[in-house]
């Protein structure tokens, strides 16, 4: 759990003036779970590429990767862990990491995947994503895994530059299907050394 020196917001839409302090929570199998990050997860991925995509294509996205019974069995797989950020008892964000996932273009022998990070758009930069991925790669550690990999959408710089500020390198590509739209993914890969991998550039 960090504690951030975040100064606003409430909610992933919702910038709040006054002081809070955002804390990142391991999701839990629960039903208030499952439909918090179907919800959240439909609502920051629309925000984030809704206008980038096809209404249709993404409806059809939508409806095939969140609802609470696909939250509920991601939440109770126990190769699966998801955290949530909180503003204030407010959900801005959420991540999820997958153990034992692969990509071809991945040589790792035991990796974990970062399926999904998302904050609101209000939090951008603010330092949640940050948090977020620490608590990603600690579980990949403990774990035992030897690498993090995700894919990114090649048309996605300011995550692509998230990624690199965490030594995540492009390995590959690989096809991200959104509706009927097949996207190209660069793949981005971080091996796991002894040493606590940090952001750069801070
Ligand atoms: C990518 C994402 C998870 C990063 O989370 P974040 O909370 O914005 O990240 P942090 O505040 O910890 O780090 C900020 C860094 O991320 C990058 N960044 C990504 N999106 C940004 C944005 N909209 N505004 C500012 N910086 C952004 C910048 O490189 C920035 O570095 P800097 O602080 O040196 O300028 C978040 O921006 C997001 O949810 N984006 C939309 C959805 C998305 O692209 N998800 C990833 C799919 S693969």
């Amino acid at each position: 759990m960090l504690p951030s020196h975040l100064t606003s917001g409430a909610s992933a839409e919702e910038p709040a003036t006054e002081s809070s302090t955002i804390v990142i929570r391991r999701a839990e199998a629960t039903e208030a779970d499952a439909r918090l990050l179907a919800d959240l997860g439909a609502t920051l991925f629309a925000d984030a590429f809704g206008a980038m995509n096809a209404p249709d294509d993404l409806q059809l996205f939508l409806a095939k990767t969140y609802s609470p019974e696909l939250q509920r069995a991601e939440l109770r797989d126990r190769d699966r862990a998801a955290w949530i950020a909180e503003a204030q008892g407010q959900a801005c964000g959420y991540a999820l990491l997958r153990r034992g996932a692969r990509s071809a273009a991945v040589t790792a022998d035991s990796p974990a995947e970062l399926q999904r990070i998302y904050t609101g758009r209000a939090w951008h930069g603010r330092g949640v994503g940050e948090a977020l991925v620490r608590a990603c790669i600690g579980q990949a550690r403990a774990w035992n895994c030897d690498a993090v990999w995700l894919g990114v959408w090649e048309q996605n710089p300011r995550a692509i530059a998230f990624y690199e500020k965490w030594g995540f390198r492009r390995v590959g590509a690989q096809h991200f299907v959104v509706g009927t739209d097949s996207q190209r993914d660069y793949v981005m890969a971080l091996e796991l050394s002894n040493a606590e991998p940090e952001r750069r550039h801070r």
